[in-house]
């Protein structure tokens, strides 16, 4: 039955059959472009390990959404790197706070823009962990207490969607607790659920000047080696109340995308996350690779796998291809 009466390359034949026989397709609906606030008057640095991208102060960071706007993109998420930081993440639930802050000026400006926030503790405490600690012992039930006043502080300040990404056990049902009693009861959330414990996310602490002063996060993040615990860990993110469900890293992680598509038939999330930006970039930079084939395979895999949308880093890069 096979060769050769079969012959699969009889669809391949011409580029109509070839993009009628396309089953995935890239857009621009798929992309959640990260950026990051910074205090200060005309900021913009650099970030070495992550070419193209920026921290940037407010005014700045508006003007940049003017461009990803521009471009076509929909979506954002803010990242934010506070003036001073202390046990307590302050920072992160100050009602005048970076993101908060940066939220309220985007939101002015470009209403349409939708707007999701980073909900996690490690950018604003002093010992850069997600949580609250005792010695260093990184302490979960306290620490769901600060986590819900940051998701609400920033859907108070006009955040369309709230992302906790610290995973610390019933953090989804605390801030959605919360959202639904101050008024929020319409804010999704979208859950950082099957996060891993990755050396993938290196140059986003360079740029959110998150990394940990002690220790590493392997006591809440996920060990890179267990399948099984993130269908647990994201089944437990639905029961709470999660509305999206998100794996991260996401190309070492494809199949993970896949399972938690085939089991729980929710929005998935996948974010491409520091280092898989950087490596691509830096090979671009060598000459070594054609970075817009690469990006737009990638991009294509990860979709394939089973992600409906993608946080990424080459969101502007891959929406200026898309247009071509
Ligand atoms: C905060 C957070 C991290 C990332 C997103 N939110 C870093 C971490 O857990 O250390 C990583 C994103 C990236 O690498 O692009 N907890």
């Amino acid at each position: 039955m096979a060769f050769p009466l079969q012959r699969p390359r009889r669809l391949r034949g011409s580029e109509v059959m070839r993009a009628m026989m396309r089953e995935t397709h890239l857009s621009l609906d798929d992309f959640i472009y990260p950026m990051f606030a910074i205090y200060g008057n005309d900021v913009k640095n650099p970030v070495p390990s992550m070419p193209g991208v920026f921290q940037l102060s407010v005014e700045n960071l508006v003007k940049e959404c003017g461009e990803v706007v521009r471009l076509g993109i929909k979506a954002i998420i803010v990242f934010g790197i506070p003036e001073t930081k202390d046990e307590v993440a302050s920072g992160a639930y100050d009602q005048n706070g970076i993101v908060q802050q940066a939220v309220r000026a985007i939101k002015k400006e470009f209403p349409d823009l939708y707007v999701i926030t980073d909900v996690c503790l490690c950018e604003y405490t002093s010992h850069g962990h997600c949580g609250m600690i005792e010695g260093e012992k990184i302490l979960n039930d306290p620490t769901l207490h600060y986590l819900a006043e940051t998701a609400l502080s920033h859907a108070a300040a006009g955040a369309d969607m709230v992302a906790p990404s610290d995973m610390m056990d019933g953090r989804v049902g605390a801030i959605r607790e919360k959202l639904d009693t101050h008024g929020f009861k319409d804010i999704p959330i979208m859950a950082y659920s099957a996060k891993f414990s990755s050396a993938f996310y290196g140059p986003f602490r360079d740029v959110a000047e998150s990394a940990p002063q002690f220790g590493d996060r392997r006591s809440y993040q996920m060990d890179p080696a267990n399948g099984d615990e993130a269908i647990r860990e994201t089944g437990l993110d639905i029961e709470e109340g999660a509305d999206i469900v998100m794996v991260k890293p996401a190309l070492p992680y494809l199949d993970i995308v896949r399972r938690v598509k085939d089991e729980f038939n929710m929005p998935v999330a996948a974010y491409n996350v520091s280092g898989e930006y950087s490596m691509v970039k830096a090979a671009a930079l060598n000459g070594w690779i054609d970075e817009k084939r690469i990006v737009l395979e990638a991009l294509t895999g990860i979709k394939r796998a089973g992600a409906d949308m993608i946080l990424t880093y080459h969101a502007k890069d891959a929406a200026r291809w898309l247009a071509e």
